[in-house]
């Protein structure tokens, strides 16, 4: 039976908001960072003689939507749209280089374009060169987009900015914020638009307890539809784009189920989740013991590669590697990842070893020459404990191959699908892990990460 949902307090929002909203202080300092940084981005176009160059802020620095304490600046560099594209690249990245000498760190970034990022007296601040287009359907980079949003968010969000801190804040709290391919959850511009489009953060709870895959939400009336992801939220700058491309389904079936359990029991531990304390080597084992199932760890070194092609990846071993234990009748009951410095991938089976013997199908007797063959092959063959016949076919009972997880797992991880970066690191070394020898990883992060999943 579904309880009774009562409003969210007042008191709980305003207790949230004390924490997570930036301070007029706070604002005060950012923005006299973003004004400096802009200045003299502009500056130095003018002496490199570069006309219809501008910088401009954007993302949420720009749209008064930003967590307080976390201290991103998103500084665009906007050239004219007929310009060159080498032309972009070489002048944004020569103006981005000056602006960094004046930074504490800084590092040249590739997306589908090159950009710096860069430290700046404590903020992390992105100088993105782009094309100043006239609609966002005649972007020429992804990142083209960006201006097109942040004109939009900040015409519709006047008054609804705590309901969007809430709504991050909420999200981070639950671990679904961020579209980054190592998260797969909301990005900042699509919480936006959902506050946008429900009007508020209790709202858009509220609708959130019925959502299905396959939602659509076109506020503009776009009608562009034809998209397969989990939830479609076309992007009201853009008909062609779907804001949730990155949004995967269990990072929405997560949103719908808190959003229901937060309804229903108000409290602030959705927003400031307790923390997670590592599990020490006896709890593992204690564990381990309750669980009596086994529990099978293949551990290399990370590459040293960025998230966003290495996460990819790492979920991709995650599948290919569970079905070659399958592929070898070994039963895997559930599987996880984690990376630090070094990645594990994990897997729990029913049982790590199986039995000598393997029962092997061969053709029916009555396709003779099938029948012949499969005869030849394993008669006086040493390898079989028996042959008979089942419902009109041949059998053998043959020796099994690989009867222990471990042997296997070394002697046919490299047949597995692995990512480029992945097969590299693995091709140097990894190591398979039982049981409690789980415990040889040392790393509390990954010890915070065992406890959710043991
Ligand atoms: P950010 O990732 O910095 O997001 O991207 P944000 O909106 O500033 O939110 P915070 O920093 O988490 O508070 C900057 C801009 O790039 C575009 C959006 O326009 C965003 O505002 N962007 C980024 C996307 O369109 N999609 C993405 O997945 C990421
Ligand atoms: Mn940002």
């Amino acid at each position: 039976m579904k309880e009774k949902m009562t409003e969210i307090p007042e008191n709980l929002k305003k207790s949230v908001l004390v924490k997570i909203k930036p301070t007029p202080y706070e604002q005060k300092c950012l923005f006299n960072v973003a004004d400096y940084l802009i200045k003299r981005t502009s500056s130095i176009a003018s002496e490199l003689n570069l006309t219809g160059v501008s910088a401009r802020l954007v993302g949420s620095a720009a749209r008064g939507t930003w967590l307080s304490g976390t201290h991103d600046l998103d500084i665009f560099i906007l050239f004219p749209e007929d310009t060159d594209p080498e032309y972009l690249e070489y002048y944004g990245l020569k103006i981005a280089r000056k602006v960094a000498e004046e930074s504490d760190i800084w590092q040249e970034q590739y997306a589908e374009h090159p950009y710096i990022s860069l430290k700046f007296k404590g903020y992390d601040v992105d100088l993105v060169p782009c094309f100043r287009v006239s609609y966002a359907s005649n972007i020429k980079s992804a990142v083209d987009r960006t201006p097109f949003h942040n004109e939009f968010i900040k015409e519709n969000i006047k008054g609804l900015e705590d309901d969007v801190l809430l709504l991050k804040q909420f999200m981070h709290g639950i671990g679904v914020y961020g579209s980054e391919l190592k998260t797969r959850g909301f990005s900042g511009y699509f919480a936006e638009l959902l506050v946008i489009y429900f009007g508020s953060f209790d709202n858009l709870l509220i609708s959130a307890c019925d959502w299905y895959p396959g939602m659509t939400i076109d506020m503009m009336g776009h009608g562009t539809l034809n998209h397969e992801e989990p939830f479609i939220m076309i992007d009201p700058t853009d008909p062609r784009r779907n804001v949730a491309a990155a949004l995967s389904v269990d990072k929405l079936a997560e949103f719908v189920d808190k959003s229901r359990s937060f309804l229903e029991h108000h409290s602030k531990d959705f927003f400031f989740p307790k923390p997670v304390i590592p599990l020490t080597d006896s709890e593992i084992k204690n564990r381990l013991k309750l669980r009596n199932s086994s529990m099978v760890a293949i551990v290399f070194e990370t590459p040293d590669v960025v998230e966003d092609v290495f996460y990819p990846q790492l979920y991709k071993m995650e599948n290919s590697v569970p079905s070659l234990l399958e592929n070898h009748d070994f039963s895997v009951s559930n599987t996880g990842s984690w990376a630090g410095n070094y990645s594990v991938i994990l897997m729990e089976l029913l049982n790590s070893t199986l039995p000598n013997v393997k029962k092997h199908q061969g053709p029916p007797v009555w396709i003779h020459k099938h029948a012949d063959k499969f005869k030849a092959k394993y008669k006086d063959s040493g390898n079989i404990f028996s042959m008979y016949i089942e419902n009109g076919s041949y059998i053998v009972e043959k020796v099994r191959k690989y009867t222990d997880v471990k042997t296997l797992i070394e002697s046919k991880l490299l047949t597995c699908s692995l990512g480029k970066h992945t097969l590299k690191s693995i091709k140097k070394g990894f190591e398979v892990l039982e049981d409690d020898e789980i415990c040889r990883v040392k790393d509390p992060e990954f010890r915070i990460y065992l406890r959710k999943w043991l």
